[in-house]
């Protein structure tokens, strides 16, 4: 028999209105197997426009509230407030007995993501991540590529973020929230890092074990976070350039992933594949080595920054860890590590790019 998961969405802002809650209407009208019952939002505008969205949930002012009213009939909250208040959120709602979908970054602290691990196997309740750019069609097609062995066993990586400015949260509440680190825990490495992060672990397949970075902030007399990060990360089975920027001219992703016997490279929906053809003969210059170059593109809808598309598939993988009792997966401990990973390199950046060591151990 089908079940269907009730939940609760924590913060009606952006994310939520543009991605998480069109996703969870098209899964409740094709799969019938989610159900947003209730919202929750500190701010009266974003109530209003929750009503609008969702006529027959119920609406509160604040968490507390809607969880108390509510708990008993749910079975998983969508925490997609700023960071700031994720922890709390994720604790109360895990004494509630519910688990847990979050989005990124998981925490703003190394303790607080800790505790919500710890919190997360004592209550038996699935927390999962927002990873959402593991789910985009480009990256599930470098995947792909890799698992193929076609080049070989990955070495280094390259990972541009490049942004026209921070991400701006919704109108009516408090839009440049990102760059206010009482309440964004830091700048873009806070709010983008996780992303890049997630994603060296997979294509490295290891976990880092040393990071050294530097940062920016070009206008510091207005904001408190830095809106540039270049960050060097030593794996066991190679190394990560990771670069990061708001202050770019364009916006769009450029990855390479170079292997033994080739390399990818990815502009937005751009993926060039080169395998080399023949290895035999001292160099290039002998014309010894030739490469087969494909090219294709994979739509992956990068200018839309709710990444609406690449939900379900993520969801998907958030309800098989509640069905297998996968409480604390792979995904929350990457999660964990991203955030471990983040403040570690702010510690290197202020010490002025100092390497510090990282360990690969999660507490759960
Ligand atoms: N995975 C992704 O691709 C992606 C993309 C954008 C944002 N995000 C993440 O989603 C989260 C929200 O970002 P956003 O861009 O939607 O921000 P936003 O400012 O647009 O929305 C935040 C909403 O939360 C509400 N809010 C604030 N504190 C609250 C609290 N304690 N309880 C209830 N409601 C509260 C605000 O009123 C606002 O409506 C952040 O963690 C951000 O990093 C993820």
């Amino acid at each position: 028999m089908k079940t269907t998961l009730k939940g609760a969405v924590i913060g009606y802002g952006f994310i939520s209105s543009k991605g998480h809650i069109p996703a969870y209407l098209k899964r409740a009208e094709n799969d019938g197997d989610v159900e947003i019952i209730a919202v929750a939002d500190i701010c009266e505008g974003r109530r209003v426009a929750a009503k609008k969205a969702l006529p027959l949930a119920r609406i509160y002012s604040n968490y507390e509230d809607l969880l108390k009213a509510e708990g008993a009939n749910l079975d998983f909250v969508d925490i997609s407030t700023p960071p700031c208040d994720h922890a709390q959120i994720a604790h109360a709602a895990f004494e509630r007995g519910l688990h847990v979908l979050c989005e990124k970054p998981l925490t703003t602290s190394i303790e607080d993501a800790k505790a919500m691990l710890e919190h997360a196997k004592r209550a038996k309740r699935v927390l999962f991540p927002c990873h959402n750019y593991k789910h985009a069609p480009v990256v599930k097609a470098i995947r792909a590529i890799i698992e193929s062995g076609k080049i070989g066993k990955v070495r280094s990586l390259t990972l541009n973020t490049f942004r026209n400015t921070h991400a701006k949260g919704v109108t009516e509440w408090n839009t440049h929230w990102r760059r206010e680190k009482k309440i964004s825990g830091g700048g873009i490495a806070m709010d983008h890092g996780s992303h890049t992060f997630y994603l060296t672990f997979e294509w490295l397949g290891s976990y880092p074990t040393a990071v050294t970075a530097k940062m920016a902030n070009l206008e510091p007399q207005k904001y408190d976070t830095e809106d540039g990060f270049s960050a060097v990360l030593t794996f066991p089975t190679g190394v990560a350039h990771a670069h990061l920027t708001w202050t770019a001219g364009v916006r769009k992703v450029i990855y390479t992933v170079q292997g033994e016997r080739g390399a990818i490279t990815v502009d937005d929906d751009d993926l060039q594949l080169a395998v080399m053809e023949s290895t035999d003969g001292p160099d290039v210059a002998q014309g010894a080595i030739k490469w087969k170059v494909e090219k294709q593109s994979i739509e992956s809808d990068w200018m839309d920054a709710s990444h609406v598309g690449w939900f379900n598939s993520m969801f998907d993988q958030f309800k098989l860890a509640i069905k297998q009792d996968d409480f604390v997966g792979k995904e929350a401990k990457e999660a964990y590590l991203c955030v471990q990973l983040i403040m570690s390199a702010y510690r290197s950046a202020e010490e002025g790019c100092r390497e510090v060591t990282l360990s690969t151990q999660t507490p759960v």
